[in-house]
């Protein structure tokens, strides 16, 4: 019995680590062994998965995700296919499954899945032979952004031990902050989570978090002044109004007004914080344009970066010992 359970255990770890569904399956140490891996890719390394053929199926609107997932396959030398939800057989009713299974017969090496249905990419795995990356399902996870949100604060401060981290906006509805935040609570920052509290998660939440064993934390406010006073970093997230319900914001003006980022907030609150933002963003909402550019902004270093994690995983999924 005890036998069976740890081989079954093995099993279920060495799938886990085939694929990445959420930052939830990783250690401390693989998070690092990918951005270790993504630091590498500025050097000249030939094609190593030429022979590769990478399906990026995106069943969901993106630009920064989808792009930079294309770019990463093809400076890697693998050949890169994209299929959106729209033109293809999805529309005419064709299920998720018989779509993967589809993409598995065509040839397919590895599969980049972005889906509105949480879990989507749980369910793929189990019809696709290679590695399959979440690039987004739901209000779940989306890792890859996670591990670019952790490589630009790793570059910028040396480490994600202690920093302190506000992320302030949508919390509820984005599945940025509930990896980002996982990723930075393994790696040991204090994350304040700020939000009006219909925008907050379930407390129930953030009693489930693992331990973090860096000595990491994760606490939520609805005060802005509690959750920026010595924060490094100000992560704001866009208004996720697709997946919202009526009723959540009395009144987009006032969130503006109390939860928008702007230089004189800043100035008050954490003169010192840099500013980043996932995109896409509303302008004058979450963030005033002027910190979208500029000193303070990390936003186009994050892009930048999401190439660099992007490739980091592919090869590490798909490279030498992958399918
Ligand atoms: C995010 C997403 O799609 O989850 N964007 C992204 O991938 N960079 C955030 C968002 O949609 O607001």
């Amino acid at each position: 019995m005890t036998a069976s359970r740890t081989t079954d255990q093995v099993a279920g770890e060495a799938a886990q680590r085939r694929h990445l569904f959420d930052v939830d399956a990783l250690t401390v140490n693989g998070i690092a062994q990918i951005l270790d891996e993504a630091e590498r890719m500025t050097e000249p390394m030939g094609a190593p998965l030429r022979g590769k053929t990478v399906i990026n199926f995106f069943a969901e609107a993106s630009t920064r995700t989808r792009v930079s997932f294309q770019i990463a396959a093809g400076r890697l030398g693998a050949q890169v296919v994209n299929i959106a939800a729209d033109g293809s057989s999805l529309e005419k009713g064709e299920s998720l499954v018989d779509t993967v299974r589809t993409l598995q017969a065509v040839g397919a090496h590895a599969l980049v899945i972005r889906h509105a249905e949480p879990g989507a990419p749980y369910l793929a795995a189990r019809h696709f032979r290679g590695p399959v990356i979440n690039a987004g399902d739901g209000r779940h996870a989306h890792p890859t952004q996670a591990l670019l949100d952790l490589l630009t604060m790793r570059r910028l401060f040396g480490t994600l031990r202690g920093l302190i981290v506000a992320i302030v906006g949508d919390v509820t509805h984005s599945r940025v902050a509930r990896s980002t935040a996982l990723g930075l609570l393994l790696c040991g920052a204090q994350v304040r989570l700020c939000a009006p509290p219909t925008l907050l998660p379930h407390p129930g939440w953030i009693a489930a978090l693992p331990p973090s064993g860096e000595g990491g934390t994760v606490l939520q406010t609805t005060f802005m002044r509690d959750a920026l006073d010595g924060a490094q970093v100000v992560m704001t997230l866009r208004m996720q109004a697709e997946r919202q319900q009526n009723g959540l914001l009395p009144n987009l003006k006032e969130y503006v007004r109390m939860y928008g980022i702007t230089t004189a907030r800043l100035a008050e609150l954490a003169p010192d914080a840099v500013v980043m933002h996932p995109g896409p963003v509303n302008e004058g909402v979450e963030i005033a344009p002027e910190l979208m550019t500029g000193r303070v902004s990390l936003i186009s270093q994050q892009v930048e970066n999401g190439v660099l994690v992007r490739m980091a995983v592919l090869k590490l999924l798909l490279g030498e010992t992958g399918e």
